[in-house]
């Protein structure tokens, strides 16, 4: 045990641990590459554009093969991303991106960074925009030529925007 402590204490200090020696200073570039965070305002949001009609065939090659040909999802295996508009309230409810999430703008935050789910980040910021008015106009939020970018996205209304509550912990003061 001692042997052992003093064997990963000696290989410590060779890496240099413990002596600020390890690392280099983040270039530029690469912190702004990670630093795409897009708030449910809409700061962060991209230069960019997209329609539903451009975003079709962008969905039938980088997202058909998991969340099936009329984003219905894969029943266990991968989500539906329509439907289920006013089945939240019931007791069987249909969690969707049109049913459930409150803004459009952290749907497009979610598939810039996650999606495709094999191949996360891929995305141009105007592939982006496109199949996120894609995945608004198949659930009737849109129509099928809106332009979505950095002005409209915000103001999209989620149906189910108005039905998220504060957080009521005590400790928990943030504000929406
Ligand atoms: C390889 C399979 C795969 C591909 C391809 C894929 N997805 Fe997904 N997607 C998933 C999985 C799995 C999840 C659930 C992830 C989780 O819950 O952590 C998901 C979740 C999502 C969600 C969130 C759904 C919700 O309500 O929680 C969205 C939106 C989404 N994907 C959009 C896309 C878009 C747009 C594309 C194409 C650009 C795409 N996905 C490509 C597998 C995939």
């Amino acid at each position: 045990m001692l042997l052992r402590f003093s064997f990963i204490t000696l290989l410590a200090c060779a890496l240099g641990f413990g002596q600020g020696r390890i690392g280099r200073p983040a270039p530029e570039e690469r912190i702004k590459a990670m630093d795409i965070t897009t708030m449910s305002n809409g700061a962060g949001l991209p230069e960019g554009k997209g329609t539903a009609a451009a975003g079709k065939s962008i969905y039938k090659e980088k997202c058909e093969t998991c969340h099936n040909e009329k984003l219905e999802g894969r029943e266990g295996q991968y989500p539906g991303l329509v439907g289920g508009i006013g089945s939240i309230n019931t007791p069987k409810p249909a969690k969707t991106v049109g049913s459930y999430w409150p803004y459009a703008t952290t749907v497009f935050d979610y598939i810039r960074r996650a999606m495709p789910y094999d191949q996360p980040g891929s995305l141009s910021s105007d592939e982006v925009y496109a199949v996120v008015a894609l995945i608004l106009s198949a659930n009737g939020i849109i129509g099928e030529n809106v332009e979505m970018n950095k002005t409209s996205l915000p103001k999209v209304k989620m149906p189910n925007a108005g039905n998220f509550v504060p957080d009521a912990r005590p400790d928990v003061k943030a504000k929406r």
